[in-house]
């Protein structure tokens, strides 16, 4: 496994091969990236992976700082994931000090994670496109969990007509239920506990449209019932194209949820 910290070295190294999967990340690996990993390994010749805590898709006040990095760990992660290369930049490699950045759009774009991280977005995509345009994957990875940083992107990879297949992998959880993130270190156990209420409100909401009740704001009532009394961001439920819907549709809606538990913000979904 090579480990390349420059634009020139790993475009140099990728130069002349085709049929690349590439997963983006942050680092602080966990099974959610791994199963990003085995199905970039499963589809593609050659395994791209980046770790790069990307600092313009930080708020003023955010976790930029405490952000966990765990390069020694991730290198044995992606060595067992039988990843090719890990693309490991710092900053300077990856952002001049006066610089063209993307706009994400502004329906979908300015609403729910847009809305509370306003700018949040805008530094995601402008650091996917500079990947892309590093890496030039024939298929890029991205989990289900952040839904609409991915809708953002495929519309991005749409809009600007790039020769990327974007495949979604679904949610990892643990055995208990709490959807994975790198986030979740921050979590102490009676903080994890009271995490647990988000993927429980979740699965309650599912059997509620297992039995035939659609409405969303019956749904919506019934999950921020579930979570009360927590510091809620919001609980909406949309189409997968992140448009507002008043009855939920099987197949094409999603339910998500955005809180805080002492300190720690975490978001979690499901698809319907
Ligand atoms: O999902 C993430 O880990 C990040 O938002 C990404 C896509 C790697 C961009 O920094």
């Amino acid at each position: 496994m090579k480990i390349i910290s420059t634009i020139n070295e790993i475009k140099d190294f990728l130069k002349d091969k085709n049929n690349i999967g590439f997963v983006p990340t942050m680092g602080a690996l966990h099974n959610g990236h791994v199963e990003l990993l085995k199905e970039a390994r499963n589809n593609n010749k050659l395994v791209v992976l980046s770790i790069f805590v990307n600092p313009t898709q930080f708020l003023e006040g955010e976790d930029l700082d405490k952000y966990p990095r765990t390069f020694e760990a991730d290198k044995r992660v992606a060595s067992l994931c039988d990843v090719d290369v890990i693309f490991y930049p710092d900053i300077n490699e990856m952002y001049g000090n006066d610089e063209i950045s993307l706009k994400a759009p502004n329906v979908r774009g300015s609403i729910l994670e847009g809305y509370e991280r306003p700018g949040h977005f805008d530094g995601v995509l402008s650091v996917v496109l500079k990947l892309f345009n590093i890496i030039k994957p024939s298929h890029a990875y991205f989990g289900r969990k952040d839904a609409q940083q991915l809708a953002l992107i495929k519309l991005m990879v749409d809009n600007l007509f790039l020769d990327i297949n974007i495949v979604e992998v679904s949610t990892q959880r643990d055995k208990d239920g709490l959807a994975l993130s790198s986030r979740n270190r921050y979590l102490s156990e009676t903080d994890r506990l009271e995490a647990l209420r988000i993927s429980k409100s979740l699965k309650n909401a599912t059997n509620m449209i297992m039995n035939k009740e659609y409405s969303v704001d019956v749904i919506k009532d019934a999950i921020l019932n579930d979570l009360s009394g927590m510091q809620i961001d919001y609980v909406e439920i949309v189409s997968r194209e992140f448009r507002y819907i008043e009855q939920v549709k099987i197949g094409d809606s999603l339910i998500l949820i955005a809180l805080h538990v002492n300190g720690t913000r975490l978001i979690d979904n499901m698809w319907v």
